[in-house]
Parts: C-alpha cells; structure tokens; sequence
C-alpha cells in the first residue's frame, strides 16, 4: 500500500491518545485483548520518549491522554508522566487495575495531573472475580477504589461482562455504586488478541444477554441517572447477537490513536490483530505524519475502501461497516463488512460461533499468559 495524504478534511484531528506505558500485568484474564505477543520490558519507551510522544500528540490536537496498560502503575515514572501531560494541558485519565494503588500513590498522582481514575473490576464476588483475574486482587481493587475516592479524584467502574459472570450484573452495579463509581461500565466481551481464544467459553447466551439488559433497567431506575444524581451506566452489549455492527471506534482513524509499549502507533488498541496492516512508529516517524498521511491510518478512512454490501448500503455513514479488526479475524480480509452484519455473506462464522458456545457454563478458559 502506498502512502497517500487525505484531502485536509477526510481527516479530523484525534481527540484521545491511548498510551499503552507497558504490557506488564499482574493479572491473567481470559479476554484480554492485548496481543499474543507482548512487549518486554527491555523494548519499552523511556520516560523522555513517552513525554515526546505526549508532546506531539498534543500538538496534533489531542484532549485527552490515557495511561493505560497492561498495567501503568507498574511504571515507576507514572507520576512524572501525569505530570508532565497535565503540564502540556492535557485531561489526563488513569485506566488501572488498581492493583498496588494505595491512597498514597492515588494522593500523589492526583497532585500531579491525573483527572479521573478508570479502574476494572472483575465481579461483584471475591472468589469468582479472583478466578477470572487469575490472582487474588479483589481485595486491592476495593481498597483502589477507597483511595481513588480518598484523593478526591472521579472514578468509573470499568466491568468486562461474560458468560461466568453477565448473571451478577446487578450486583455489579449495586457494588460499583457503594464504592462511589460516578460512571459505569459494563461491557460485554469482546474477541480481539487474547481473548479471541477464550470466545466459546466468554460469550453470553441470548437469554443471559436479555436478562442482563432487564439487570441494567432496574438498576438505571433505583439508582436515578446522570445528570439526576445517579451514575452514569453505561451498557455495551455483545454484537454477536446483534443483526448490524457497532460503528467500531466511531470510525477508523477518526478520533482516537493508540501508542503500543514499544512506540508502535496504531489506529485502534486491536489494530496488531491485522496482519497485512503497515506498522508504523513513533521513533521513527512523527506523529502527525502517521495520523494524516501513513497508509494504515488511511486505509479504513471514509467509505471510499468499502466493496458490497457496505458500498451502497444507507447505513455505511452510521456504522462505519463495523470493525475492521474482526472482519480480519473472521475472514482474513480486513476490508470485509463485519461478519456479525446480517448483510454480510460471511455472517454464518458468526452463528457457527454462537452455536459452538452452546448453553452450558464451561469457565474452562486459557488464561493470559504474561511472556
Ligand atoms: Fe453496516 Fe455494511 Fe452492514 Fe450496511 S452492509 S449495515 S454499512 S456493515
Ligand atoms: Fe479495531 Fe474494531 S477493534 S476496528
């Protein structure tokens, strides 16, 4: 694929970056979606390239900067970064499994520029969320969300549904709300990198997807919703079931870009997934340039990529044909229609997963293993 710059208005200037500060974890969950092949440590960017990376994404119009992971706290230089994108004016959210966020460390990042903590939970029980996290961190993160709330710093509770645990999805939420979340997140699974290997035993039944929507009303009505005093939750339920596609990354390339541990830049978190993608970097090239002008970014731009049913079809403008990243993992052609669209004719890979899960529980998942 050739480089070519877009017209100055195919392109909009990013609002988020996504910095993935490293891929070292302690935790071990089936549906990760971090790629198979992580980034050492060795091999990650040093503190003076990751304040460059800031800069030139702030430079390109970036809003808001995500520390994200694997697991940031396992960066000793995380203040020091908060603070210097909060010094380049930038809102600065802390995507955490809270796992070593004491109330000391929370205090001191929030001195020095975090706005808002995303931390994940697992389950509303210690045991089951301990089984899937494939450590005993329960405990930690309720202690996380104690000194996210301590240190005066919003919080959203960030829940990944499945099959093991989609049923508590009100006590979910019931929890979520005692720990004082003021967002909440509760999104269904979805199969990208790791998790892809876990999807038989991850997806919900339709029946347990119906009953979480009912979970998710109740809880909207006994808690009041944003901007009443409620929190705000937020529901994201699994486009299997579903008969047309989410308008993925509302767009390729449109208002988000990720950089990898490594410096790799990246349309979107599961972009690694597409092989026949063009990786570039951002030690080798600047960042603007990779955003306007590099093939990867511009190779999902628009509509104009897109063959049947997508091409002529009305809905092309809304959902984007859905993500890139699955029509690639499903079909080996990123440039497919999603094969969840029921437009698409590579829709039964689709149902011959839904029927491969099959009704029974069977957590008999192969846990991320951390390289
Ligand atoms: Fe969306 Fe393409 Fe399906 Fe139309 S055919 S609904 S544009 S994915
Ligand atoms: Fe990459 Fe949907 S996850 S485009």
């Amino acid at each position: 694929m050739a480089d070519t710059a877009p017209a100055a208005d195919a392109a909009p200037a990013p609002f988020g970056l996504l910095a993935e500060l490293t891929h070292r974890c302690p935790l071990h969950c089936p549906y990760c979606s971090n790629p198979l092949e992580l980034v050492a440590r060795a091999a990650e960017l040093g503190t003076d390239q990751w304040c460059e990376v800031f800069a030139q994404a702030r430079a390109l119009g970036v809003v808001q900067i995500h520390l994200s992971g694997g697991e940031p706290l396992a960066r000793p230089d995380l203040p020091e970064l908060a603070a210097h994108a909060r010094g380049l004016g930038a809102y600065v959210n802390l995507v955490t499994s809270g796992v070593g966020l004491t109330r000391e460390r929370a205090l001191l990042l929030a001195e020095r520029g975090v706005d808002h903590v995303q931390l994940s939970l697992q389950d509303a029980d210690a045991a089951d969320g301990d089984r899937v996290a494939g450590a005993r961190v329960h405990a930690a993160k309720l202690a996380a969300a104690e000194a996210v709330t301590a240190a005066g710093l919003p919080l959203t509770v960030n829940v990944v549904l499945h099959r093991a645990n989609i049923d508590r999805t009100e006590r979910i939420v019931d929890l979520a709300v005692s720990l004082g979340a003021d967002r909440i997140e509760l999104a269904n699974t979805q199969f990208y990198g790791w998790g892809l290997r876990n999807r038989a035993a991850l997806l919900p039944t339709r029946a347990q997807l119906e009953s979480s929507r009912d979970a998710v009303a109740r809880a909207r009505a006994r808690y009041g919703a944003a901007p009443d005093g409620g929190p705000e939750i937020v529901h994201v339920v699994a486009d299997h079931y579903a008969d047309r596609p989410k308008p993925c990354m509302d767009g390729w390339a449109r208002r988000q870009l990720t950089v990898t541990p490594a410096g790799d830049v990246l349309p979107c978190p599961a972009a690694s997934v597409i092989r026949t993608l063009p990786v570039e970097n951002v030690l080798r090239r600047p960042l603007a340039e990779i955003w306007y002008a590099s093939a990867s970014f511009n190779a999902f731009r628009g509509t104009e990529w897109m063959s049947g049913p997508c091409r002529s079809c009305p809905q092309r403008h809304e959902d984007f044909g859905g993500c890139r990243c699955q029509a690639f993992q499903l079909t080996g052609d990123a440039a497919r229609t999603d094969p969840v669209c029921g437009l698409s004719p590579d829709r039964p890979l689709v149902d011959a997963a839904l029927a491969e899960a099959g009704p029974e529980l069977r957590p008999n998942y192969a846990m991320r293993v951390l390289t």
